[in-house]
């Protein structure tokens, strides 16, 4: 057995976990609520439950552990949780600490990557050993918010106009995220984990278009469009927002447009294409009712 490592969740704790366990290492999951999970299970990963935003974290969370993976959830309390978090670590004796913080944490214009960035700060100064990742948007992303007017609607609807992004996949995250806790080498570093173009909303509609072989729109929507459907969902205020926010600093380029090298170096291969990735997961977004839509060829 070789490292003790104590992981949270979130889209890249969830694809690193198994990835970590299965080259021999011991991991611990930290999650609010333990639910059956037989691969896990099979690879002798431990689910420890607690919730770092309500209660402090029973000291046996941190039991042995050489690394810890930190992801902070986007809360609200999310300076004082992080601060906590820290604190209980640091004193439990945690010697080293990967943290997953967010692409624009080093150039902070919005709040939550003023959040990020002074966790970062504060993990610097702490005297641990550390190294910090800040990668930007997941292509996954486009499940989690777009799948549904892609199937249904062909369209793809967002508040980011002309502005570009520079996609990662969460699995290049999680690769190079298991090299950083289990090699030598990266304490002290902070890596910027970026795709390798940045992509406008156009492109990626296009992209998605190409692949379907129906027409998919890119629909720019205005802010307050946005303040409506956030509004009609429930999304408390300090959400609300945050989203706008990040619209916003989209729409401004200058952050999460950046490429940078890193994310390559630390794979020891170019990071995945946002086309690529699509092709993979072309499946989930075919449409619900494919004789509704534009196809982009007509027999005559
Ligand atoms: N999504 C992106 O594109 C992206 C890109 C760069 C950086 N980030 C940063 O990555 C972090 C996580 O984002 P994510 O999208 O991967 O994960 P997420 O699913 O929103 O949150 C990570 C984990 O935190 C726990 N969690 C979620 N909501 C919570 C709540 N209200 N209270 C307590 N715990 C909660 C959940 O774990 P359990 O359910 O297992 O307890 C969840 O799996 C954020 O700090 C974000 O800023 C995200």
């Amino acid at each position: 057995m070789k490292n003790v490592l104590l992981l949270n969740t979130g889209v890249v704790g969830r694809l690193l976990a198994p990835q970590l366990a299965r080259a021999g290492h011991r991991v611990r999951v930290l999650t609010r609520t333990a639910t059956p999970h037989p691969e896990w299970d099979a690879l002798g990963i431990e689910q420890a439950e607690a919730d770092m935003t309500t209660s402090e974290l029973p000291r046996a969370v941190f039991q042995g552990v050489s690394r810890f993976f930190w992801v902070m959830p986007v809360v609200e309390q999310f300076a004082e949780v992080a601060e906590a978090v820290l604190r209980q670590a640091r004193a439990a004796g945690v010697p080293y600490i990967v943290r997953h913080s967010e692409g624009g944490a080093d150039q902070p214009r919005i709040r939550l990557s003023r959040w990020h960035a002074e966790a970062d700060r504060q993990l610097a100064e702490s005297g641990l050993a550390y190294t910090i990742l800040r990668p930007t948007s997941f292509m996954q992303n486009l499940f989690r918010d777009h799948q549904q007017s892609i199937c249904h609607d062909q369209l793809l609807r967002a508040a980011t106009g002309n502005g570009r992004q520079a996609f990662v996949d969460a699995a290049d995250v999680a690769d190079a995220a298991a090299t950083v806790l289990t090699t030598e080498g990266h304490a002290g570093k902070t890596y910027a984990l970026t795709g390798n173009r940045a992509y406008s909303w156009f492109e990626v509609a296009n992209l998605l278009t190409l692949l379907l072989g129906c027409r998919v729109a890119f629909q720019p929507l205005s802010d307050e469009q946005v303040a409506a459907q956030l509004q009609e969902a429930g999304v408390p205020r300090w959400l609300q927002e945050a989203i706008q926010g990040f619209n916003q600093e989209i729409r401004t380029g200058g952050v999460v447009d950046r490429v940078r090298p890193d994310l390559g170096r630390l794979l020891g291969r170019p990071p995945k294409e946002l086309g690529a990735f699509l092709l993979e997961h072309a499946e989930a977004f075919q449409p619900v009712n494919p004789f509704a839509t534009t196809p982009l060829l007509t027999r005559s």
